[in-house]
């Protein structure tokens, strides 16, 4: 096994209070969120959306690696230079999302299983030869009074745990994670226990397979009330149950926590962070970090709308919303960087 290689880029990816910018939503995904600005859903479209996003001067003071999608990683710049080669040359380490979706989990009917371990050894293969260095898979938790059920969970799990050896083989750090999902209306405290005993299982099974703590990232969700749940949480209520799950879950060997945004609001998302680190960050065994997509880019895609005179204003945006998420880690975010966005 590659096992300095996966040491090192574990901790290149959360060195210098850097974090990961997301930019590997599927076709699907990505039309979605272009359709709701009335963007043409074409390549083009995606291409230029992505061209924007590669070519942020200074992203790479804030931004350690970021993640792919298996179009994206094919693409060039208009002049012939391909993306990765870009970003490279930029300083930031390229990733690639390598699950195929979550689909619906057999006999579970409102619950779902992430797909794409068939075949994966060689499409993995194929992505270490375009210069990824690191690898994403998303398992999808949807909570409710009596869900996820334990099925759900025990698979999902299982197969995180296959990627992450498969990834490792490879010479790419995985990055696992394990999403339980804002939608619903349940408590902090539900979103607690269900992270929890999700996490618990996701490391039992990452140690029944022999994944390399020491290189690989976790990117969980934050602990967060449902977003229909009447009784909304501080800043401090998220910072507080958010670590105290970590550190009962979580082994020290692991290098990095790296959240995903699961759709809350940018500022937001930053402040939570920010909140964590401030309280928290020197007492703990991991850095805290982010691994954000829609928390970063989406002000930036609303000031784009897919029109060429905005793309220096949305790659400001972008620059911004990434520097805000270095602060938060370093407990600086004061909420400042907001009056540039
Ligand atoms: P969000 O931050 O928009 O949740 O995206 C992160 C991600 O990569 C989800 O897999």
């Amino acid at each position: 096994m590659h096992r300095q290689m996966l040491i090192d880029t574990a901790s290149a990816l959360v060195a210098d209070d850097k974090g990961l910018l997301a930019i590997d939503e599927s076709i699907t995904t990505c039309n979605k969120r272009f359709a709701a600005l009335a963007i043409p859903q074409t390549e083009a479209a995606r291409h230029d959306y992505r061209e924007l996003i590669v070519t942020t001067s200074g992203l790479a003071e804030s931004i350690s690696g970021l993640i792919l999608y298996d179009e994206t990683i094919r693409q060039s710049r208009s002049d012939g230079t391909p993306f990765v080669k870009i970003i490279v040359e930029a300083g930031i380490i390229p990733g690639i999302k390598v699950d195929l979706g979550a689909k619906g989990l057999a006999g579970h009917p409102k619950e779902k299983i992430t797909e794409g371990l068939d075949g994966l050894r060689g499409r993995l293969a194929e992505y270490v030869q375009m210069g990824a260095r690191f690898a994403k898979w998303r398992a999808v938790l949807t909570v409710s009074d009596n869900l996820p059920s334990r099925g759900c969970v025990e698979a999902n799990a299982h197969a995180l745990a296959r990627y992450a050896a498969l990834c490792q083989e490879a010479g790419l750090v995985p990055i696992v994670e394990p999403e339980v999902m804002m939608a619903g209306g349940h408590s902090l405290d539900r979103c607690r226990e269900v992270t929890e005993e999700v996490l618990h299982t996701v490391f039992n099974q990452l140690y029944r397979q022999g994944i390399l703590l020491e290189g690989m990232i976790l990117k969980p969700n934050m602990l967060l009330p449902g977003l229909a749940c009447p009784q909304q949480a501080t800043l401090d209520d998220v910072a507080d149950a958010t670590v105290n799950c970590l550190l009962r879950a979580v082994p020290a060997a692991v290098p990095g926590i790296m959240f995903l945004s699961g759709g809350q609001a940018a500022g937001l998302a930053s402040a939570r962070l920010n909140a964590m680190n401030l309280r928290y960050k020197s007492q703990l065994p991991w850095a805290l970090s982010f691994s954000f997509g829609r928390a970063i880019q989406q002000p930036a895609l609303a000031a784009w709308l897919g029109k060429k005179d905005q793309v220096i204003a949305a790659q400001n945006i972008l620059y911004y919303r990434a520097k805000c998420n270095r602060d938060a880690r370093r407990g600086q975010f004061t909420g400042e960087a907001e009056k540039h966005c």
